[in-house]
């Protein structure tokens, strides 16, 4: 379905434009399938999904890597205040999966500051995987203080505050299939 002001999903919210549609999201999806399973010829592969954001990112990622993989997700709390950076991050929920050798893709809707990367790479860090490398479908690219690079990017992000496909606005708005900026 095309988005419209009618989209009944939308309660009266108007969109101000269609940044990723359906179709280009899925095409985009399958190419980074494609990409990590070329990138992982051997070793166990856990893929970590940061909730909410990412959960159906995710769901579709993972069914296009056609390798053996586990999955599991990590909630983050927030950092509330963006301006004030703490430099610490609590787990709300840990993975119970073993992280130590296995080659490990965190999994993350997007990047805007890059905090939250920042700080969940080096708590992940400390569990000694076998590698650690950051997958994000979005990519606001106005992250100075990146600790490290994102290996597998899907988009570069307009920079609106976008909505859909996992990304939410107070939490409403996650189960758009289509990536929007609102008005
Ligand atoms: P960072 O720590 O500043 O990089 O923020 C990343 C997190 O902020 C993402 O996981 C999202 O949950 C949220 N976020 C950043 N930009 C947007 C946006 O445009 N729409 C919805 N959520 C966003
Ligand atoms: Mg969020």
């Amino acid at each position: 379905m095309t988005a419209t002001a009618a989209d009944p999903r939308l309660s009266g919210r108007a969109l101000k434009r269609i940044a990723f549609d359906e179709e280009t999201i899925a095409a985009k999806v399958a190419k980074m399938g494609a990409e990590i399973t070329a990138a992982y010829p051997d070793g166990d592969l856990l893929v970590l999904g940061l909730l909410k954001g990412s959960f159906i990112f995710l769901s579709d990622l993972v069914r296009q890597i056609v390798r053996p993989l586990q999955v599991d997700f990590l909630v983050a709390s927030s950092y509330g205040d963006a301006t004030v950076s703490s430099g610490t991050v609590r787990l709300l929920y840990d993975p119970e999966t073993t992280l130590e050798g296995k080659h490990i893709i965190l999994v993350e809707d997007i990047v805007d500051s890059g905090r939250t990367l920042n700080r969940l790479m080096a708590l992940l860090e400390d569990r000694h995987p076998r590698s650690l490398e950051i997958c994000a479908l979005l990519h606001k690219r106005i992250a100075t203080e990146l600790a490290r690079d994102t290996k597998f990017v899907g988009f570069d992000a307009p920079h609106e505050f976008l909505v859909g496909y996992g990304l939410d606005h107070a939490e409403n708005f996650r189960h758009l299939p289509y990536i929007a900026s609102l008005q």
